[in-house]
């Protein structure tokens, strides 16, 4: 047995961890700071609990809450200009994925030559990334400990994303009471975006025994607790979980990436501006289903995990983690693509573009087709 398995992050975890941020900012001595979210954030009062931390740090506080869902390259360049005019010495990423992935992206063009789209692929990253502190509040990406950020390129109109390990937060603080007010739909397709992690990392053609080891756990985490938080988002026991089954997960599917799924989701917000996590959970069942002949065995795994019932034939038994992720995106109100305003003429033009995602490379299932991919949305529709 060999294989690499890179983790980097610094995790203060629990309720009222926030508090932690104003030692955490003199301890990586901070005189300049950028502070990057977006307005739901802000709206939510959070951005405010984290400029009292800036202010009892005595740091030199700079803010940008323009971060939008899907962050763009011109978004970057904007946040860039700013950081750069005002001599940043670091970041605080306060947000979802879009606003973590949006820091770690200004963040490389602090120390780094050129524009943001020179750094799309695997390990372009030259110089080492100024301090920056994640601090999530959704259950979702897993962005505050991956070495990932996803961003759109609208001119080639396509989601691409930068993998480097030099852009890994440098601090996290996983505070779970900063999830309470995530909206339930919110809840819901992040939650299910975190559960595709697991599910598309289990079975990667990239996946060892420790990335096995965190997917699979993470994945029961986030299933039990998953239905709990979006029906009671009040409920700070199924919140702190979710945030943990998160960072479980993120270690899993930063080493071993993801899939077919993440293809189509990447395609389809590109184009059309799907949130993330309702993209991947639409799609997600019909991958599975379209996968389970190629890891029959992690399938069932994956559904013994869960403590779903088996009848002890393989060839049902792949199917029945199929069969439960259709349950439970209808119970948790995941929207079909019909419904999230995506019509049939654009299946061909989608399957094309999906066709060239460098992340099917990862896929369980290779020698992918359009006719595939066409099937597939058909079944999403
Ligand atoms: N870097 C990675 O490893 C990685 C992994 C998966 C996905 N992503 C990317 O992350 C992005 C999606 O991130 P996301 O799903 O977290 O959504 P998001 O960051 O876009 O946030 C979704 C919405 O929730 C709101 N929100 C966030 N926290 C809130 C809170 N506590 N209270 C109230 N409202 C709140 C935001 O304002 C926003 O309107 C996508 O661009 C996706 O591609 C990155
Ligand atoms: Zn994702």
């Amino acid at each position: 047995m060999s294989f690499n398995f890179f983790v980097k992050s610094n995790i203060t975890f629990g309720n009222g961890s926030l508090n932690d941020l104003s030692d955490l900012i003199k301890r990586h001595e901070l005189r300049r700071v950028m502070v990057v979210c977006d307005s739901g954030v802000k709206a939510a009062g959070i951005l405010e609990q984290v400029l009292q931390q800036t202010k009892k740090a005595e740091v030199y506080t700079v803010v940008f809450d323009e971060v939008i869902p899907n962050p763009t390259n011109e978004i970057i360049e904007t946040a860039y200009r700013i950081a750069r005019k005002e001599e940043i010495g670091g970041f605080i990423a306060v947000g979802g994925g879009s606003s973590i992935d949006t820091a770690k992206a200004v963040n490389i063009l602090m120390t780094n030559p050129g524009t943001i789209r020179d750094y799309a692929g695997i390990g372009k990253v030259k110089k080492e990334c100024l301090p920056l502190i994640a601090i999530p509040t959704t259950a979702g990406t897993s962005s505050e400990i991956t070495n990932v950020s996803a961003l759109i390129d609208t001119e080639k109109i396509i989601k691409y994303v930068i993998i480097d390990n030099k852009i890994v937060a440098s601090d996290v603080i996983a505070d779970p009471k900063l999830t309470i007010t995530v909206p339930a739909s919110v809840t819901a397709a992040t939650g299910m975006d975190a559960i595709t992690h697991a599910v598309e990392s289990f079975i990667s053609n990239q996946s060892n025994p420790l990335t096995e080891y965190h997917s699979l756990k993470g994945l029961q985490i986030l299933y039990q607790n998953i239905v709990k938080a979006v029906e009671d988002g009040a409920d700070l026991e199924a919140r702190e979980q979710m945030m943990l089954g998160c960072i479980v997960t993120g270690f899993g599917f930063s080493n071993a990436n993801l899939g077919l799924v993440h293809g189509i989701a990447h395609t389809l917000s590109a184009h059309f501006g799907l949130a993330h996590g309702m993209a991947n959970a639409a799609v997600l069942p019909y991958v599975l289903e379209y996968n389970a002949p190629e890891c029959s065995q992690k399938m069932a795994e994956m559904a013994r995990m869960l403590g779903l019932t088996l009848c002890g034939n393989i060839e049902e038994d792949q199917y029945v983690l199929a069969g439960e992720m259709k349950t439970l995106i209808k119970r948790l109100g995941i929207r079909t693509l019909s419904e999230q305003k995506i019509s049939r003429e654009d299946f061909e033009m989608l399957a094309d573009d999906v066709l060239r995602e460098p992340v099917l490379s990862f896929n369980i299932r290779q020698n992918i087709t359009k006719e595939d991919i066409l099937a597939i949305l058909e079944k999403a529709f």
